[in-house]
């Protein structure tokens, strides 16, 4: 059994004793984010501050989603608008590995501007276990490079803490509600954002549509299961695929993208199920993903794969 109490005072004191001076979190806003941002603040702080990254890559309204829950918890906090400095470095470029050690990369370089101008040494970061086990690191194979792991530069200039490290999403998950984080139902969201959810090359005009798309399926979800026609997933949200096909609007030949649902639960990420949506909720996001994205979008598949042997995100 987890021993919620006797975690967070090992780690307080853990915090307390390796950092000295001041220190940056990572914080994305997501639940092992507010988490590791939590337990840092009580153990070290007006020493902290929250380093919110808009990478230009975010859910529709994230920022200022945030924004607001930073707000609410007391911590110092900054939000960097660094989304032209992401979209120039991803540029071109197609292949996972190579998105994420980009992604990684310029996280760090925006860190490592930003403790400097607050006089940190340290970065706290809410990486958890899957993230390092799916990174490799030479013991294992790399399934993919988590942005906080295998994304990190090899010439760091900041020492890591990581509070959370051994953890799973659902131990995070009882940390978060015994300190009454507000982040602790939110649905687990990539580092990498939607840049891992857009397959190809990543630009702004792709990120608008696979953050539109996102949405729709969150919003009609989540309306689904309060009308109780489904459960929760673990995980719900949409891809933008690189390819195109042939459609018909009115009677012109239409030839778009194709936005793919996915939608699983799991217990710690580790695997998977698809989730099974009703049919009826299947048929409105269609609907309205091909409604609101005439000129882009002419086709929305379902996938049905567990993990393994697919990952739950698609790059
Ligand atoms: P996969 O797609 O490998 O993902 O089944 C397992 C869980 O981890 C999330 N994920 C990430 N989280 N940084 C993160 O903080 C990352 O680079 C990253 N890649 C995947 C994914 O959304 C799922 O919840």
């Amino acid at each position: 059994m987890f021993d919620v109490k006797r975690f967070i005072e090992e780690q307080l004191a853990a915090i307390t004793a390796k950092i000295d001076g001041k220190a940056i979190i990572a914080c994305s806003g997501g639940v092992d984010s507010m988490v590791a941002a939590t337990l840092a603040s009580r153990a070290i702080g007006d020493k902290l501050l929250a380093i919110y990254v808009d990478t230009g890559l975010m859910r529709k309204g994230e920022t200022d989603e945030v924004r607001e829950m930073l707000q609410e918890t007391g911590i110092n906090f900054k939000i960097v608008d660094a989304g032209d400095e992401f979209f120039s470095a991803l540029k071109e470029v197609t292949d996972p590995e190579q998105k994420r050690k980009i992604i990684g990369e310029k996280f760090i370089r925006v860190f490592e501007r930003e403790a400097k101008g607050f006089g940190a040494k340290y970065l706290v970061q809410g990486t958890i276990a899957p993230d390092w086990i799916e990174s490799g690191n030479g013991v294992r194979d790399t399934i993919k490079s988590h942005h906080n792991v295998g994304g990190l530069p090899k010439d760091m200039g900041m020492i890591l803490c990581e509070p959370l490290y051994d953890l799973y999403k659902d131990e995070v998950r009882q940390v978060a509600r015994f300190l009454g984080v507000k982040a602790s139902e939110r649905q687990p969201f990539p580092g990498p954002a939607l840049a891992v959810r857009c397959l190809g090359e990543v630009t702004p005009e792709n990120i608008v549509i696979v953050r539109e798309a996102c949405h729709i399926v969150e919003d009609e979800i989540q309306k689904a299961v309060a009308n109780k026609k489904m459960e929760m997933p673990w995980q719900y949200f949409a891809v933008l695929l690189p390819t195109k096909s042939v459609g018909v609007q009115g009677d012109r030949r239409a030839y778009g993208r194709t936005v793919v649902i996915r939608a699983v639960a799991s217990i710690d990420a580790m695997t998977a199920t698809y989730s099974k949506i009703p049919l009826d909720v299947l048929d409105a996001i269609s609907t309205r993903i091909t409604n609101t994205m005439k000129a882009q979008v002419n086709r929305v598949v379902y996938d049905i794969t567990n993990k393994p042997p697919a990952t739950i995100e698609w790059e």
